[in-house]
């Protein structure tokens, strides 16, 4: 039986005067005057690189934050090597024994660290105070400790025995090690695709992304000062296609564990299939990409909820989730008040430098995703297919800022409509209330994704008419509630479709990916 129950991490409010607050003001102005050199970790050892990549604070470019090691072909062959070598030792360890240090990683989180990850997710992320603690605090802390739960249930799932006969499971690791590939979006995410292979005995290569290796960094600090053994994981910022190109190459790629866009998953899956023969065991690839993720309202809809949602699911974090609502499906007959309420709401939302506790966005994330969101908004205003019904530009001046973007667009197949943005540009179709039933047929098909959805409606028929025609059509459907901000341990998080593998992070699908069964017959003599 489990012993270990676990319960998620209260969100702290940070509201003036809070000691919390004072805290993380303290701790980013000590992270906010200074240069941090991000090092390789292999074999525990920090290794810096001849070569170096800025990392610049998104609403802050001038601003370098972080001076990142660069690991290449050699650094990702010392890595495969700090890996060999502490896998037998870490698949020897009992769960238990491997479970108390993610339980103390959780503890020093939630208490001495928990500011020291927060600003530095404000600060590389450009996220504000909540969006931080939502993530690098809270869902951070949530999947050290329900991986924890999860692995002692999948431990618990034993055969039966009988007269004479003892069976067992005996839930080994993977043999070889696991290449954790991880996304700036979430500090959270980033930790937890490294941690949940680790947890079920496995070593790990960690490839973070660029712009979150700060965050990530600081994370693989505290693990080891919470216990973990050198070289069980190996923190790996680089070149990627170098790296992947070594690693893949390897015949003791046992899996990998991905967050970021359909294309790289993709590029992984083929590179991997080429390698196929050369592989010890099949790799287990396990991958969240990219997203459209819709709203759907009914003419039932209550129009105050609704609006709220879109605010929050398409601008919170500046559309930045993967879980982001980027379309929105509205009948005829409520868009005058939507459109009228949501235009209000916009205006009123504040963006700049997250570290101003008053401002609802921040900047996107670098200087690329703000030339791509910059070309999608010119492009929509010269577009006689949409119509933009916001009045700020882009703007890069001191940040990479791109302002909350509402669209209108007639055709449902536009690309406005069907392609990933992920960015603060929410595309609303209006369709005539009459044709409810055709508009759930076109939510479900007209993208290639299905990661996350909503459906708004106070009528009963219409939600039952949603939940069934959108079966397929997200790995996490809401009802009249925005699409953003899954719990752990409580909304299991991941789609399907080309949105990914839906092993669903924070729960025990996805560690049981991590492991590889041996059943064991005992005849008792
Ligand atoms: N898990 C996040 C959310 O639900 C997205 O990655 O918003």
């Amino acid at each position: 039986q489990p012993r270990y129950a676990a319960h998620n991490e209260p969100v702290l409010g940070y509201a003036p005067g809070s000691a919390e607050r004072a805290a993380l003001a303290t701790e980013l102005r000590t992270q906010g005057e200074r240069t941090v050199d991000v090092p390789l970790v292999i074999a525990g050892r920090a290794v810096m690189t001849s070569t170096q990549a800025d990392v610049v604070c998104p609403h802050d470019h001038a601003y370098v934050l972080a001076r990142t090691a660069q690991a290449g072909q050699a650094e990702a062959q010392a890595a495969i090597a700090a890996s060999q070598a502490a896998a037998a030792d870490w698949a020897s360890w009992p769960l238990e024994a491997r479970s108390r240090i993610f339980l103390k990683a959780a503890e020093l989180l939630a208490g001495p660290w928990r500011q020291r990850l927060n600003a530095a997710t404000m600060l590389g992320q450009s996220k504000t105070a909540v969006q931080a603690e939502i993530d690098s605090a809270c869902e951070l802390i949530d999947f050290l400790r329900f991986n924890v739960q999860f692995a002692q249930e999948i431990a618990a799932q034993q055969p039966l025995s009988s007269v004479g006969v003892r069976n067992s499971t005996d839930h080994r690791p993977l043999e070889g090690f696991v290449y954790a590939v991880t996304p700036f979006n979430f500090t959270a995410i980033g930790g937890n695709l490294a941690i949940a292979p680790a947890l079920m005995g496995n070593t790990v290569i960690w490839k973070p992304s660029a712009t979150a290796s700060l965050s990530n960094y600081l994370f693989m600090e505290l693990l080891h000062e919470a216990g973990l053994p050198p070289g069980v994981i190996n923190f790996l910022p680089g070149d990627a296609q170098a790296i992947s190109a070594e690693l893949l190459a390897c015949p003791h790629l046992a899996g990998i564990h991905f967050t970021g866009s359909t294309a790289v998953f993709d590029q992984l899956w083929l590179q991997t299939a080429q390698n196929l023969p050369t592989y010890r065991a099949y790799p287990r690839l396990v991958g969240e990409t990219g997203g459209k993720d819709f709203v759907v309202a009914h003419a039932s809809a209550d129009v105050d909820a609704l609006c709220v949602a879109l605010l929050r699911g398409a601008y919170e974090y500046q559309g930045q989730k993967c879980s982001a609502a980027s379309r929105a499906y509205i009948p005829a007959s409520l868009w005058p008040l939507v459109k009228a309420q949501l235009l209000d709401l916009i205006a009123t939302l504040r963006m700049g430098d997250v570290t101003d506790f008053g401002n609802f966005m921040g900047a996107v994330i670098d200087r690329r995703a703000f030339t791509r969101l910059s070309r999608a908004i010119a492009a929509a205003r010269d577009d006689s297919g949409a119509q933009v019904l916001t009045a700020a530009n882009p703007d890069d001046r001191v940040g990479y800022f791109v302002p909350p973007t509402l669209v209108e667009v007639a055709d449902p197949t536009h690309a406005l409509m069907t392609d990933e943005l992920f960015g603060p540009v929410l595309a609303v179709h209006v369709y005539a209330d009459a044709t409810w039933p055709e508009l759930l047929k076109t939510v479900d098909t007209s993208t290639a994704y299905a990661l996350t959805g909503a459906v708004f409606a106070q009528d009963r028929a219409a939600l039952a008419e949603a939940d069934a025609g959108l079966r397929n059509a997200a790995g996490n459907f809401y009802v009249n509630d925005k699409p953003t901000g899954a719990v752990v341990g409580q909304q299991p998080f991941g789609g399907a479709r080309r949105s990914g593998t839906n092993d669903k992070a924070g729960s025990a699908l996805n560690l049981l990916r991590w492991v590889s069964p041996r059943t064991v017959k005992e005849t008792l003599v």
